[in-house]
C-alpha cells in the first residue's frame, strides 16, 4: 500500500484508547511498543505497529528511521491564555516579597492588569505576539492548543480577542480550539464609574447579565459566521472568591449550554465553592486546575465523562505546594489530563514536558500517566478526542520524534527541550 510518510524503529507511545478517554488505572498504559513504526497517508494515520510489518506493508514517498527514538502523538494543550497584550513582570517581584495572587486582583491588578493592556492593544500586535508563544509551544510538542479570551471583559475587546484567536487558527499550523472567558473577573471599575456605590456582587450580578443576554448569544453568531460551526467551542467561567460566584457561574454554563456551546470552568484553584460538583451536573467537558476538590466530588468526576484538568504549573509558578490531588483523582478512576495553563499572570510557561516534570514529581503522577494526560486525555477535555491525541489508525498525523529512547525521560530530565521533530496533520513543522 502506499503511504505518504513512514517512522519506523521508533519506541511509539500510542496513547491509543479506542475511542474514549483513559480513566483511572488505565490511565498507566501508554502503548508503548517498542520497535513500532507509523504509517501517515494524506495526513492521517493509517497504521501503526511492528516496524518490519508496516515496512512490509507500506511504501512510502519518505522513510524515517527514529533510531529508537521515542515517537509519541503531538502533544494537545488543553488550556492557555496566550492572547494578551503587555506583561506582569511588576506583580512577579510582588509576588516574591510576598503578595498574594487574589489579593492582587482585588486591588485592581493581575487579571485586570492584563486586561487594561490587552484593551490597549491593537489585533495585529495581539496576533503576532500570541504567534511567538504558539511557536514556543510547537517547539516544545504542542500540535493542538485551545485558547480562552477572557481579558477584554467587554464585549469589544473580548470579540476582538476571538477574532484573534480565529486568525491564529486560519494562519498557524496548529489546530486552535476557541473558549469564550468572558466570565474572567469581575470588571469593576467600569460599573463604579457609572454608579460609585455599587457593591462587588451587585456588579458581579450586573456583568453575568450582560455575558448571559448579550455577549453569548453574539458567540453564537460569530461562530457560525466564522466557519466555526460543527468545531469544538466552549465557553469558561471562574468560579473563586473576588471572581464569580457560584449561582453566577451556573448562569453563565446554563446560558451557553443551551445555546449548544460546550461547557468548562475554573474551580477549586484556590478555594472550593461548589463548582467541580455543580459542573459534572452539569455535564461540563472538563473541569480545570481541581486544587481544592473534595473527596465526595472526586468520587462524582470519577463516576462521569467530566475530564479533571491540572496545572501544577501554577502552584509552581506561585510557589505553592497545594497541588491539586492528581494521584488521589486517579486512583478514584478519574480521567485526567494535564496543562501548563500558559498566561501573563498564574502560569507564564509554555512548556508541558516541564508541567509533566511537575506533575511526575509534585502530583505522584507516573510518566506513562503523564503522557496520556497530555495528549488523549487532554484531546478529550477540548472535544477533539476522537481527531487527535493518541497514533491509531483514522486520527491526524500529529506527532512527535523526541531526543530520547526512552519515554520516562521526557519527564525525568526537566528545564530543557527533549522535542527533536514535530509533524502536524502529516507536515513537518519548522521548529
Ligand atoms: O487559570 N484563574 C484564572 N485564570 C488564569 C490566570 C490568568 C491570569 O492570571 O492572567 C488561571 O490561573
Ligand atoms: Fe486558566
Amino acid at each position: 500500500m502506499k503511504a505518504d510518510l513512514i517512522v519506523h524503529n521508533a519506541q511509539i507511545v500510542s496513547c491509543a484508547s479506542r475511542g474514549k478517554p483513559l480513566k483511572g488505572k488505565e490511565m498507566a498504559d501508554a502503548g508503548v511498543i517498542k520497535d513500532g513504526a507509523v504509517a501517515v497517508d494524506a495526513g492521517r494515520i493509517v497504521a501503526i505497529g511492528a516496524s518490519a510489518q508496516i515496512l512490509r506493508e507500506f511504501d512510502a514517498a519518505e522513510t524515517i528511521d527514529a533510531g529508537e527514538s521515542v515517537v509519541s502523538p503531538g502533544f494537545v494543550e488543553c488550556h492557555t491564555h496566550i492572547v494578551f497584550g503587555g506583561d506582569r513582570l511588576n506583580e512577579f517581584e510582588l509576588k516574591i516579597k510576598g503578595a498574594d495572587y487574589l489579593e492582587i486582583l482585588r486591588s485592581g491588578g493581575g487579571i485586570l492588569s492584563t486586561v487594561r493592556q490587552t484593551r490597549a492593544a491593537s489585533r495585529e500586535s495581539l496576533v503576532g505576539q500570541a504567534w511567538r508563544r504558539l511557536d514556543k509551544m510547537v517547539a516544545l510538542g504542542v500540535t493542538t492548543c485551545e485558547i480562552k479570551t477572557g481579558y477584554g471583559l467587554n464585549e469589544e475587546t473580548e470579540f476582538k480577542m476571538l477574532d484573534v484567536i480565529a486568525e491564529l487558527d486560519a494562519s498557524h499550523p496548529l489546530d486552535i480550539v476557541p473558549t469564550f472567558l468572558a466570565a474572567h473577573a469581575v470588571p469593576k471599575d467600569d460599573y463604579r464609574a457609572g454608579d460609585p456605590t455599587l457593591s462587588d456582587e451587585a456588579i458581579g450580578d450586573l456583568y453575568t447579565d450582560t455575558v448571559c443576554r448579550s455577549m453569548i448569544p453574539r458567540l453564537v453568531g460569530w461562530r457560525d459566521a466564522k466557519g466555526f460551526d460543527g468545531r469544538p467551542m466552549f465557553v469558561d467561567v471562574f468560579c473563586e472568591n473576588g471572581a464569580f460566584t457560584l449561582a453566577q457561574s451556573r448562569r453563565v454554563l446554563e446560558t451557553a449550554r443551551a445555546s449548544g456551546l460546550g461547557i468548562k470552568a475554573h474551580v477549586d484553584e484556590f478555594k472550593n465553592l461548589g463548582g467541580s460538583r455543580m459542573c459534572i451536573e452539569l455535564g461540563a467537558t472538563s473541569i480545570d486546575h481541581l486544587d481544592a476538590i473534595s473527596d465526595e466530588e472526586i468520587v462524582l468526576l470519577a463516576g462521569s465523562p467530566t475530564i479533571g484538568v491540572v496545572t501544577p504549573t501554577v502552584n509552581f509558578n506561585l510557589g505553592s505546594c497545594d497541588f491539586a490531588p492528581a494521584r488521589k483523582l486517579i486512583d478514584a478512576g478519574c480521567a485526567i489530563a494535564l496543562s501548563t495553563d500558559y498566561n501573563p499572570g498564574s502560569a507564564p510557561c509554555p512548556s508541558l514536558p516541564n508541567a509533566m516534570a511537575i506533575a511526575c514529581r509534585y502530583q505522584k503522577m507516573l510518566p506513562s500517566e503523564a503522557f496520556v494526560a497530555a495528549t488523549i486525555n487532554a484531546a478529550f477535555a477540548i472535544g477533539l478526542g476522537t481527531e487527535t491525541g493518541s497514533l491509531e489508525p483514522g486520527k491526524w498525523a500529529d506527532l512527535i520524534i523526541f531526543d530520547t529512547k526512552d519515554h520516562r525521560e521526557v519527564a525525568y530530565e526537566f528545564g530543557g527541550n527533549p522535542v527533536k521533530t514535530v509533524y502536524k496533520r502529516g507536515n513537518r513543522v519548522p521548529i
